[in-house]
């Protein structure tokens, strides 16, 4: 038996399409949601997920602006700016990209960030309001984990479920909607003993600690759920034959490439777990589809509409 795979490039497309719809409604009433996304210095992993950003609100109709600042650039001037943001009313959403140069104090900046505007979640106003069920805004990766279970029909309420890793921006969120959902939730880390056991009991699994294919078959009960929410590149030859040896796709796009995207769950879990989301191509591009909600839900709160 093979897992099923949960396709999250699928269902981020229907996502997008919805919000395209609410977005055009919002525009013929005049209240076009914009999104400002700030990128501070030239690390091209941002450069690229900004670019991605902004792409996706023009392609929705979300008006969006990509603001451009130096790798030197200090906390005073990113606090100016993100002060002229939080004034201004056609910007609904503030992303400012993350990790910020050293010299800028991150938590400072996202403090800054007004809450009704912080469409990252990131604000520890909107992490209260997660955490005492009340409206605010929760952040995208863990929005787009809980959108695959629901849309893939997998029972939260009651079940057991167990986090791997206990970020602020994924483990602790996530955990936190699942608790929500009424599941029974375990967050486990790099200092959790009999970690595989304690996965063993989990009947969702989230993986989301940072370290290539470390979920291994050992880690999961048969015909679990399986969400890996990580993002690794794979350029190490050996390690290459650790994760997709006999993978003649893998092979050649690492042969062609020098290098492939692993999660941080073994490939080899797809023989163990009942569904499990693909890296990449699963929880990925759900993070921009939640990003896009999370503006349009930004837009009609600031404007009172429910
Ligand atoms: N850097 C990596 N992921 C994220 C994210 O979700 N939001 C922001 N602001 N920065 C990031």
């Amino acid at each position: 038996m093979s897992a099923q795979l949960l396709d999250g490039t699928r269902i981020a497309t229907a996502i997008k399409a919805e919000v395209a719809t609410e977005v055009a409604a919002l525009t013929a009433a005049g209240a076009t949601p914009g999104l400002a996304v700030v990128l501070v210095g030239e690390d091209p992993a941002s450069q690229v997920y900004t670019r991605n950003k902004v792409k996706t609100c023009h392609a929705l109709g979300i008006h969006s602006e990509h603001l451009v600042f130096g790798a030197e650039t200090t906390t005073e001037q990113l606090l100016a700016v993100v002060g002229e943001l939080n004034e201004r009313d056609d910007i609904d959403g503030i992303l400012v990209q993350l990790p910020l140069p050293s010299q800028c104090d991150a938590k400072r900046v996202l403090l800054a960030v007004d809450p009704d505007k912080d469409v990252d979640g990131f604000h520890p106003i909107n992490v209260g309001r997660l955490s005492t069920q009340r409206p605010g805004l929760v952040p995208c990766t863990p929005l787009g984990v809980m959108e695959i279970l629901r849309r893939s029909n997998i029972a939260i309420e009651g079940q057991e479920a167990v986090v791997v890793g206990r970020s602020d921006i994924v483990g602790k969120p996530v955990a936190m909607l699942l608790t929500n959902g009424h599941a029974t939730v375990t967050i486990c880390h790099s200092r959790t003993r009999d970690l595989p056991g304690v996965c063993r009991r989990a009947d969702i699994v989230i993986a989301a600690i940072g370290r290539t294919g470390m979920i291994t078959p050992e880690f999961v009960k048969p015909g679990a759920t399986v969400i890996d929410v990580g993002i690794n590149r794979v350029s190490d030859r050996a390690e290459f034959e650790r994760l997709f040896a006999g993978d003649a796709r893998r092979e050649a796009e690492f042969t062609t490439k020098g290098s492939t995207l692993c999660g941080d769950v073994h490939p080899s879990v797809a023989q163990v777990a009942g569904a499990l989301t693909p890296v990449p191509g699963g929880v990925g591009p759900l993070t921009i589809a939640m990003l896009m909600v999370n503006t349009v839900t930004a837009a009609r709160r600031r404007r009172g509409l429910s």
